[in-house]
């Protein structure tokens, strides 16, 4: 069949991540192909068709998605809100949009520093991936590992932490919650060798470990990626994550 004759959704790239990080001004960018335009909090999703270029020269950069002279693959753009009292826009987005290929996980590492927003930027990642983990781990038909880019956004301005440690404060972070959301289950005194699946399904990562880090997603082929940007200025850009995304269209 050729591609003409046959319907066929275009894959879909999910833009998460809490209020303020700069998911909105990141959709403008790739959109615009310039400089983003201003932005106010999102109280709903907003989904855009953009091209990436898988032509060698120019497919590592957004600034080419439109050029339609050379091949290039089609996909939707989601953005999502992010204020807490809408997440359940933002994660049913992630439960039922059709072929979600990604999800970019916006985070401001200009304020992550600060326990106010590294807190509850933690908690809402822990959500999401353990929702995709327990994706991951499905018997039915959804069953897929979405892989998860951190994007690292505002490293123009000088209180951004750089991706190693965005990578490192999320994962002290994201093991405190796990061990806060377990503690049931480890004040019960049962041994971990002791508890049931549904106990194991609702820990993330490696069972029983006491760190959690982003390469413990890996056993549920969840590659997971921190890389650092910035959306207002041409460096570092965006470029990079917009490579990360045109791979896996
Ligand atoms: P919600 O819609 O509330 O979920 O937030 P959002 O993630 O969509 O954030 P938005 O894109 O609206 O950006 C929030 C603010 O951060 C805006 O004032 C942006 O101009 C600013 N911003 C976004 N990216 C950058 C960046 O790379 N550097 C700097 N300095 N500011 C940025
Ligand atoms: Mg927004």
């Amino acid at each position: 069949l050729s591609s003409s004759s046959t319907y066929t959704v275009p894959p879909s790239v999910l833009l998460l991540g809490p209020d303020n990080a700069g998911k909105t001004a990141l959709l403008t960018l790739f959109e615009r192909g310039t400089k983003p335009s201003s932005t106010h909090t999102s109280q709903v999703s907003h989904s855009i068709e953009l091209n990436a270029s898988t032509d060698s020269v120019t497919k590592a950069s957004f600034r080419n998605h439109d050029d339609s002279t050379g091949t290039h693959t089609k996909f939707f753009l989601v953005d999502t809100p992010g204020h807490g009292k809408l997440r359940n826009v933002a994660m049913g987005k992630l439960a039922r949009t059709e072929k979600t290929k990604a999800v970019v996980f916006v985070v401001d590492a200009a304020a992550l520093g600060e326990q106010e927003t590294i807190a509850p930027t933690a908690a809402y990642l822990y959500d999401v991936l353990l929702f995709l983990q327990k994706k991951a781990t499905s018997k039915g038909k959804d069953k897929a590992s979405i892989p998860v880019l951190i994007a690292a956004n505002k490293m123009d301005l000088f209180t951004a932490l750089p991706a190693t440690m965005v990578k490192t404060h999320l994962e002290v972070e994201l093991t405190r919650i796990r061990a806060s959301r377990s503690k049931g289950l480890l004040d019960s005194g049962v041994g971990i060798d002791d508890v049931g699946s549904e106990e194991q399904d609702g820990w993330l990562g490696e069972y029983g470990s006491e760190k959690f880090t982003f390469q413990q997603m890996g056993e549920f082929d969840i590659d997971v990626e921190v890389l650092a940007g910035s959306v207002l200025t041409e460096e570092p850009g965006a470029d990079k994550w917009w490579w990360w995304i045109a791979q896996r269209i």
